[in-house]
């Protein structure tokens, strides 16, 4: 969703902006702009994506300025609603990422006073509040006098004409702040700074702060606070594509490596401890945070014999059954609003919080009582891939520490399985799929989820209709859509509901939908049975999980290229989805 970058220093703000925007493109956007300030403020905005001419934002002058990709909410996709917005003199400049909930009260209040209003978004009201509250050299005085009239949710970047520096403000809106030498800088996550400076300040909810060349001040609640700087430990290649096509198969291509570095790094010991003592555990995550949710519900109660409920976040804020227990958030993000709001709910009913999420300094790792990383490293790629690898790595440790060391074997050679799987070949797979208006993903088990998972990859990239089944269900009504042209993958492995895939395979066949079976190197049986046979390496069925995976991102992957799709930012899609 929408991103923010901001800039305070020795260097041209405008082409460094825009550059910082780029970086910031993956998190789903459908307009940019910038402002600067030299002797006033200069706002370069547009509708659509960023043009790729390196000068772009050159002819902006100054060295402070604001920048924005805008994922629209309030206002259509246009020029006049892209950020940054204007107050009625054109000297005071904000950028917004979030939801001013109130603004249609607000707006009309503030035209009643004669303000005229440019853009159809929530975000201009904050413009005019500020110009109302503004009296020179006290930009952050009128910027906390503004906060105080909003309801919602922001992350916010303000400039004044005459103002020597950035007022950044942040309410339930991630903000990342950068102290480098001798300039200082703010952005929606650590991607744009890492050029720059490797020392964050994580700005907490309700913090107003106002950036200089030399430093920063923050205050809550109209006091001055400290906040601890920090020292980021993604580096800059991180963030590159590395010599890959795009950043999703980069990301792919980690996860042996990813998987590896997070079971080495993560204590499980004490939220093992917590899910032992807890009569009741819930999962809570959104789309593929959900799906490794269900996975984890599997090797949780498979290995040690704890029942775990799994809940989506958007869905888990309305619940009414009883909320108890311990409440484990998954999200890679870290800022996924809905399950934010669920956590939130888990804590307003004396739950014990936990969260797995992959970014340090996050909007969960503050609200959580306690906190597993995933050693992911940013991903960029709006499909989640390592990310989900990493965060079933964090549930395989937990399992394994509940079921004494059931999973140990398992935990140490899949990251080399899952080196092989980066290797089978998927070309006559890739050329069934290509062709399908619809597929079918299906599985039992543990394997029904990742099969969700592989059906959610194939709709969000190549933008073929895909659904996920457990197999057993296919004949309840699905088998209705079942057509020669309706592809079926099939997670066939060793276990006890092999035979009973087997069945459906046959079951499929009979209804002359091609199959592409995803099964064991050795089995014959099943390489007999269906069209395409895609083997994974030998191994227990909790290294097939990961490597099936594997294998279904990669298949969405080539599909997705061979019908030539925007890989990396699919349509009306965002990264980080910080809306309700
Ligand atoms: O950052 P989160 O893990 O909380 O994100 C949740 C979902 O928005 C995310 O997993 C989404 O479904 C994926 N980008 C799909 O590939």
């Amino acid at each position: 969703m929408c991103g923010i970058v901001g800039y305070v220093g020795r260097r041209t703000a405008g082409p460094l902006l825009v550059e910082g925007l780029r970086k910031l493109e993956y998190r789903g956007y459908d307009s940019y702009g910038v402002a600067t300030l030299h002797r006033s403020v200069s706002v370069l905005k547009k509708s659509g994506r960023i043009p790729p001419q390196a000068d772009l934002g050159k002819g902006l002058k100054g060295k402070i300025g604001i920048g924005h990709t805008r994922w629209a909410t309030h206002g259509e996709p246009t020029d006049r609603n892209a950020h940054p917005h204007t107050d009625c003199t054109g000297r005071i400049a904000v950028v917004h990422n979030g939801i001013i909930e109130n603004y249609a009260k607000l707006r009309e209040e503030l035209e009643g006073r004669g303000h005229r209003f440019l853009s159809d978004t929530d975000t201009e009201v904050i413009a005019h509040l500020v110009e109302e509250a503004f009296q020179p050299g006290k930009l952050q005085e009128a910027v906390e006098e503004a906060l105080r009239r909003l309801e919602g949710s922001y992350a916010i970047l303000v400039i004044a004409q005459d103002e020597p520096g950035i007022v950044a403000a942040r309410k339930s809106s991630p903000l990342v702040l950068g102290i480098g030498d001798g300039e200082t800088l703010a952005a929606s996550d650590m991607t744009p700074l890492l050029e720059y400076t490797e020392r964050v300040i994580f700005l907490e909810d309700g913090d107003v702060a106002t950036l200089r060349e030399g430093g920063i001040t923050i205050c809550c609640n109209g006091t001055a606070v400290q906040r601890p700087v920090e020292q980021v430990t993604w580096c800059l290649d991180d963030v590159k594509k590395g010599g890959f096509p795009h950043f999703m198969l980069k990301e792919i291509h980690e996860q042996p490596q990813v998987f590896y570095e997070t079971v080495r790094s993560v204590d499980a010991r004490e939220m093992a401890a917590q899910m032992r003592a807890s009569p009741w555990v819930t999962l809570i995550g959104c789309g593929t945070s959900y799906h490794a949710g269900l996975v984890a519900k599997y090797l949780l109660e498979a290995h040690a014999g704890i029942p775990v409920r799994v809940e989506m976040g958007s869905e888990f804020k309305y619940f009414a059954p009883p909320v108890r227990g311990l409440v484990v958030a998954i999200t890679q993000s870290g800022e996924t609003a809905d399950t934010l709001m669920a956590l939130q709910k888990a804590r307003a009913h004396n739950c014990q919080t936990a969260a797995v999420t992959n970014v340090v300094g996050s909007s969960v790792t503050r609200m959580a009582d306690h906190v597993l990383y995933t050693r992911a490293g940013p991903e960029i790629g709006v499909a989640a891939t390592k990310s989900f690898t990493a965060q079933l790595a964090v549930f395989l440790q937990l399992a394994s520490r509940l079921s004494d060391g059931a999973l140990d074997g398992a935990i140490a050679t899949a990251h080399l399985a899952m080196g092989d799987a980066l290797r089978t070949e998927l070309d006559g797979a890739v050329s069934l799929c290509t062709g399908a208006k619809d597929i079918f993903f299906v599985g039992r088990g543990p394997f029904y989820p990742v099969a969700l998972e592989g059906a959610l990859k194939m709709k969000e990239i190549s933008y073929i209709h895909a659904e996920g089944y457990p197999a057993g269900e296919l004949k309840h009504g699905p088998f209705a859509l079942l057509t020669p042209e309706t592809p079926v993958v099939a997670i066939a492995l060793p276990g006890p509901t092999y035979g009973a895939m087997i069945s459906n395979i046959k079951e499929m066949k009979a209804r002359q939908a091609p199959v592409i079976g995803i099964g064991d190197a050795g089995d014959t049986e099943l390489a007999d049975v269906v069209d395409v046979f895609l083997p994974l390496p030998d191994g227990p069925e909790a290294v097939h999980i990961l490597t099936a995976t594997v294998i279904l991102q990669r298949l969405a992957y080539h599909t997705a290229d061979a019908l030539s799709r925007d890989i990396d930012r699919p349509r009306n899609l965002a990264k980080s989805v910080t809306v309700e």
